[in-house]
């Protein structure tokens, strides 16, 4: 069978994409460029066009013989969605739509499909279980709330088998082409600071945690694309047929224990320059956000195998192997 892998030239997307031709998979992969890159993708068949253009969607799926699908394709800036919520609803919500109809309309069996913890919003748990309540709290979490729902409501009526994969805060590169370009995230943000001569900013040393700065979940990228492994292959054999699963390792650590690990992999630990400075907390920025993984370790007996050291050192390896077009 041929995988059809959206965004496949992005971060995660091509870890997705490097994991299933790793295992022996077929892959063919549908990305507009928009934020992706296909020297991360040598030798995978690549289609440029969005998932918005059905047309194109539909004949990629023919075309290549397409039986399973792996919608990675988003828009994924938080703050940007704030502004912007009809551009995020279009490619979110109405790219899924379009993709799913063409995926039907073809017989596509089985859809993994990319959410993240922004679906829970502010959890008030120490622990975020699936059954969680999910209240996101802007539009990019909605819209992620709302393709599951759509995937959910389409598998009921069609059949289609689905795995909603949750992930949680994305860091580390398997190897430093794969790397994540955007300055979004913490690891990244740090690395840009740092190489400016410029001390990191923590926003928030008053939150309610053991040192006062927020707590999440990091998990490697190379942990998220072995779990699209695992997913797909439960989803063609049929031991899963609807699965909405956190992708996290269980395990919270703090912004100051993560900068920590940043200031020793980047050797700027002892520079007195490089000690974080307090920014005010951003609004809507929960203190604790960690993962339960346990349903996605009892169903797929998938559990993450790095720590964020490896993700930090891989992810400096590639920041430096560079060039980095967000620099
Ligand atoms: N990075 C994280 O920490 C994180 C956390 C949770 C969930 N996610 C989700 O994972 C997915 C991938 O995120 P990423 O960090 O790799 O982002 P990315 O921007 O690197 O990848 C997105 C890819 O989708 C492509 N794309 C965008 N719009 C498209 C469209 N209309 N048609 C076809 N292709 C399109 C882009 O060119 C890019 O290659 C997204 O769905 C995102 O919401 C990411």
């Amino acid at each position: 069978m041929t995988w059809l892998v959206t965004g496949g030239a992005g971060y995660i997307g091509a870890h997705v994409v490097t994991a299933m031709c790793g295992a022996g998979e077929s892959v063919v992969v549908l990305d507009d460029l928009s934020s992706g890159d296909p020297a991360r993708i040598p030798g995978v068949p690549l289609v440029v066009g969005s998932v918005l253009d059905g047309d194109l969607v539909g004949r990629t799926l023919r075309d290549h013989d397409v039986t399973g699908v792996v919608h990675v394709a988003a828009e994924k800036r938080v703050e940007e969605s704030v502004r912007h919520p009809l551009r995020y609803y279009r490619t979110n919500v109405e790219g899924l739509r379009v993709l799913l109809e063409q995926a039907v309309g073809v017989g596509v069996g089985a859809l993994v499909f990319s959410s993240s913890a922004a679906v829970y919003g502010m959890p008030d748990v120490d622990v975020v279980r699936e059954d969680t309540e999910c209240r996101p709290v802007n539009p990019y979490g909605t819209t992620k709330l709302v393709g599951e729902r759509m995937i959910e409501e389409v598998a009921a009526a069609t059949g289609l088998r689905y795995a909603n994969l949750r992930y949680f805060n994305v860091a580390g590169a398997a190897a430093p082409e794969l790397t994540d370009r955007g300055v979004w995230n913490l690891v990244p943000m740090v690395f840009q600071r740092l190489e400016q001569g410029l001390p990191p900013v923590v926003f928030g040393g008053g939150h309610p945690t053991p040192d006062g700065t927020c707590i999440r979940d990091f998990v490697h990228v190379a942990d998220v694309a072995s779990a699209h492994v695992a997913a797909s292959r439960a989803l063609v054999d049929g031991r899963v047929t609807a699965l909405t699963a956190n992708i996290g390792r269980g395990e919270g650590v703090s912004v100051r224990e993560v900068l920590d690990v940043i200031r020793e992999v980047t050797g700027t630990a002892g520079e007195a320059w490089a000690e974080p400075v307090l920014a005010p907390p951003r609004p809507g920025d929960p203190p604790r956000v960690v993962a339960s993984a346990d349903t996605i370790r009892a169903v797929l007996g998938w559990t993450a195998e790095h720590d964020v050291h490896d993700m930090v050192a891989s992810a400096w390896a590639g920041w430096r192997a560079g060039p980095l077009a967000a620099r």
